[in-house]
């Protein structure tokens, strides 16, 4: 599995910045939904599943060792109002896109890990989409409404994330069809 300790750091501090916003967007999801945005809560919900897939596929490329790590998280803390909220959650996506992901996948590559570089390479294409999900919500609710849509559907494989139409094969992955969760209220 993973050999270079760096790609090992990366694997960690990647692991901690999923799975803390998998926790954020639960709690986001709930805000929404009592600030009357039923359908955000529910895009941060599917979401959040998405950064869960992420967490594992980190946590299961990287060697189990004994040990503690402190792992950080990149983006903002605590609760605001929904569009707050969701200009921090594209904060956090736009920076996993910009600076975290890429370098990564980079570097992974360099040192020829070919765990790390696949679960780095398929959250950088999920978080790209994500940040466009939660761009249209984020003007939605700007404007007082609720984000449009029916379901959506997250890849159980790669956390790739698409709004009202399960494809039948991933684009990020290759996964079928029957590899996607669907989030409905
Ligand atoms: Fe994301
Ligand atoms: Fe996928």
């Amino acid at each position: 599995m993973v050999k270079n300790e760096i790609t090992a750091q990366n694997l960690r501090s990647a692991f901690g910045g999923e799975s803390q916003a998998y926790q954020r967007y639960l709690v986001w999801g709930n805000k929404a939904e009592e600030d009357g945005f039923p359908n955000v809560g529910l895009l941060f919900r599917a979401i959040a599943y998405a950064e869960e897939v992420h967490a594992g596929n980190h946590f299961v490329a990287h060697d189990n060792i004994e040990g503690d790590f402190l792992v950080a998280s990149g983006a903002g803390f605590g609760l605001g109002s929904t569009t707050e909220n969701l200009a921090g959650a594209i904060a956090g996506e736009n920076f996993e896109i910009e600076q975290m992901y890429p370098t990564y996948y980079l570097v992974a590559r360099e040192q020829q890990e070919k765990d790390a570089s696949l679960s780095f390479h398929y959250a950088l294409e999920a978080e790209k989409i994500h940040s466009k999900l939660y761009s249209e919500a984020k003007e939605a609710v700007e404007a007082g409404d609720d984000y449009q849509l029916d379901y959506v559907s997250v890849c159980k494989i790669c956390g790739h994330t698409v709004k009202d139409g399960t494809p039948d094969r991933c684009p990020i992955c290759g996964a079928a069809q029957e590899e996607f969760k669907e989030f409905r209220r």
